[in-house]
Order: C-alpha cells, then sequence, then structure tokens
C-alpha cells in the first residue's frame, strides 16, 4: 500500500544504525491480504523488507468479506512466528474491535489506529471510550489535519495556549491529543523543521485548565460529529 512495500525497505534502511529497542517498527496488512495465507504471506514480505521484525502489526482496514476471525487467529499466528511482538487494528469502529479482541486466544489486541485530531471528533463516539475502559491504544492519525490545523476556526485557541507555553499551535495540538491516557499521535511529516516541531509536542504536559479551555473552544467551533 505504501509505495508497494518500498517504504518498508527504507524503514529498514534509516533504523540500521540504531539500537533495535530504541526505535518500534509498526506496519500494517492491507485490507485484500486478510485470507490467512495471503496475511502470513503479507507479514513474511514486510519483514523480509524491513530487516527486522515488528514491533507492532496492524490490519489496514477491515473487509467484511472475509471472516474476522479467520483474520485474527492468522494475526496470532504472525505473533507466535516471532514476525510481530503485538498485534493490533486499523480503521475498526468499537463494535468490531470488540469483536476482533473476542477472536483472540493467546494475544491481546493493543492498539486501534483511527483518524483523531483537535478538530474531528468522530472517534470521541465510542473507539476512544472504549480503548480508555480496555486500555488500548488509539493512534491519532491524520492528527494535524494535513498541517492545517492551525489554520482552521481553533487556530486562535491554539495560538493563545501555544504563548503561554512558549510552543507552537501545532505542537499544543498534538499534545491536546496525547492528553487523553490511550492516544499516540502520529503527524507524518518529511521536512525537518516539521519532524523537529512534531517532536517537540511531548514530553510536557498541558494543564487540566488549558485542556478544558481549547476543549471548550473546539466544542464551539467543531460541528459536533457524533459528539458524546
Ligand atoms: N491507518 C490509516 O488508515 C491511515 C490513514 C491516513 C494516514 N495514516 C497515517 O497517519 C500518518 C499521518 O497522517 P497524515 O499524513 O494523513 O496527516 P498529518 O500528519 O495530519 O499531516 C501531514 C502533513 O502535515 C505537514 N506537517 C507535519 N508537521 C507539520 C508542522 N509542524 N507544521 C506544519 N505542517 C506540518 C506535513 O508536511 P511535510 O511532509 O512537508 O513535512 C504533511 O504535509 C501518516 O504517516 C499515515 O501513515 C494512516
Amino acid at each position: 500500500m505504501y509505495g508497494a512495500g518500498h517504504t518498508e525497505e527504507l524503514v529498514g534502511r534509516a533504523i540500521k544504525g540504531y539500537k533495535r529497542d530504541e526505535v518500534f517498527v509498526i506496519s500494517k496488512v492491507w485490507h485484500n491480504h486478510l485470507r490467512r495465507d495471503d496475511l502470513l504471506d503479507s507479514a513474511r514480505k514486510s519483514v523480509q523488507r524491513l530487516g527486522t521484525y515488528m514491533d507492532l502489526f496492524l490490519v489496514h482496514w477491515p473487509n467484511p468479506s472475509v471472516p474476522l476471525q479467520e483474520t485474527i487467529r492468522a494475526m496470532e499466528e504472525v505473533a507466535e512466528q516471532g514476525l510481530t511482538r503485538y498485534i493490533g487494528v486499523s480503521n475498526f469502529s468499537a463494535e468490531l474491535l470488540d469483536e476482533a479482541r473476542s477472536s483472540t486466544s493467546k494475544y491481546e489486541i493493543v492498539a486501534d489506529e483511527v483518524k483523531y485530531s483537535i478538530t474531528d471528533r468522530a472517534a470521541e463516539k465510542d473507539v476512544l471510550p472504549y480503548c480508555e475502559k480496555n486500555s488500548i491504544a488509539l493512534i491519532a492519525y491524520t492528527p494535524i489535519e494535513h498541517g492545517k490545523i492551525s489554520e482552521g476556526p481553533i487556530g486562535d485557541a491554539l495560538q493563545k495556549v501555544a504563548k503561554k507555553y512558549s510552543k507552537t499551535p501545532v505542537q499544543v495540538a498534538l499534545n491536546w491529543l496525547t492528553y487523553h491516557e490511550p492516544v499516540i499521535a502520529i503527524p507524518k511529516a518529511s521536512k525537518k523543521e516539521h519532524i523537529v516541531e512534531d517532536a517537540g509536542a511531548s514530553d510536557w504536559r498541558l494543564s487540566s485548565e488549558d485542556f478544558e479551555f481549547l476543549a471548550k473552544a473546539r466544542r464551539i467551533f467543531t460541528k459536533r460529529v457524533n459528539s458524546p
């Protein structure tokens, strides 16, 4: 799906100079490879391209034409064979996530990767509460709305808080997301200055007052998409 696997080769090269336990490598299997044999083959090829085992392997999207139990059992086999340490899913609703969890026999589903940002609240309806309740990581993709988070209507509020902490609006938007216990944000950045800025979103914490201030601001500005 990502560069027909070439991205994995690049990741493999990029991490060569690091101790293996200093990086956490995640890859995914595309939804047309969710039958057992296809899935195992995909996982083996991912590992081959990466040149190392995966820390976390995700089902990229659900596929209603393949029984979920077959897919999840195959994911467990991937872990059993040492190709990945953990297994998880992506773009799964809370209901499907629950079904996936009931299909496991030996391994836990440790993560659900879904779209979530300070201005997109859909995940808050059921996925976030489910993950919070069951100690599952919610990996938030597109967490800065393709770099446009501070251009949106929430921009003024982000700017105000950013000034207070000597941070940037993007850093505040990312920190706000990870204020929720199970959330890990994965902004994509290819420019070095973006990578440095995004990395500066962690290792500090908004006060509860500022968290609430932003929560209130975005309630006013964002449409209440499936809001709780
Ligand atoms: N599981 C899924 O189905 C799924 C779906 C979509 C995305 N994802 C994953 O989620 C990750 C992130 O999502 P995304 O790429 O859709 O959206 P995103 O992270 O919200 O936005 C990425 C864009 O923001 C820019 N950017 C990064 N840091 C910035 C900063 N500090 N200031 C201004 N602009 C900044 C990047 O520019 P530069 O690249 O020029 O630095 C890039 O154009 C991706 O790596 C992707 O793998 C997963």
